[in-house]
């Protein structure tokens, strides 16, 4: 019985955190891509593309997101479809 609620804690727990990435873009940003990208989209690690300057549209970024390129890695079992889409706001967001 322990366990069984400690399951149905665990299962509770993770439904929340994926609502709120849902419901982030920034977060997920954060979490994800900040590494490589820099919190303004400028940084360019291994040679990651400026992201205030990437004039790619929304099926196009959401493409590249899902399936990665070259050193861009693939997020596609790793983010929702929701959470690639708000991701893909965000840096919209990020652009001058
Ligand atoms: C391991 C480093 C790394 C991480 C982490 C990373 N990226 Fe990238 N990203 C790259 C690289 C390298 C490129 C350039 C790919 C190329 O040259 O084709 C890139 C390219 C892109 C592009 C294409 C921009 C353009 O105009 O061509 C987008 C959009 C993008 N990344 C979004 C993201 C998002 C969103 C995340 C987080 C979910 C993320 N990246 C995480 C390295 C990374």
């Amino acid at each position: 019985m322990k366990t069984f609620l400690y399951l149905g804690f665990l299962l509770l727990t993770t439904n929340i955190t994926t609502a709120q990435n849902a419901a982030s873009g920034k977060n997920i940003f954060e979490a994800k891509c900040q590494r490589c990208h820099g919190n303004d989209g400028t940084k360019g690690l291994f040679g990651a593309k400026n992201l205030q300057t990437s004039r790619l549209e929304n099926t196009e970024l959401t493409a590249i997101i899902s399936k990665g390129r070259r050193g861009m890695p693939r997020w596609e079992k790793k983010l929702s479809q929701t959470e690639i889409e708000s991701v893909a706001a965000y840096i919209k967001s990020l652009r001058k």
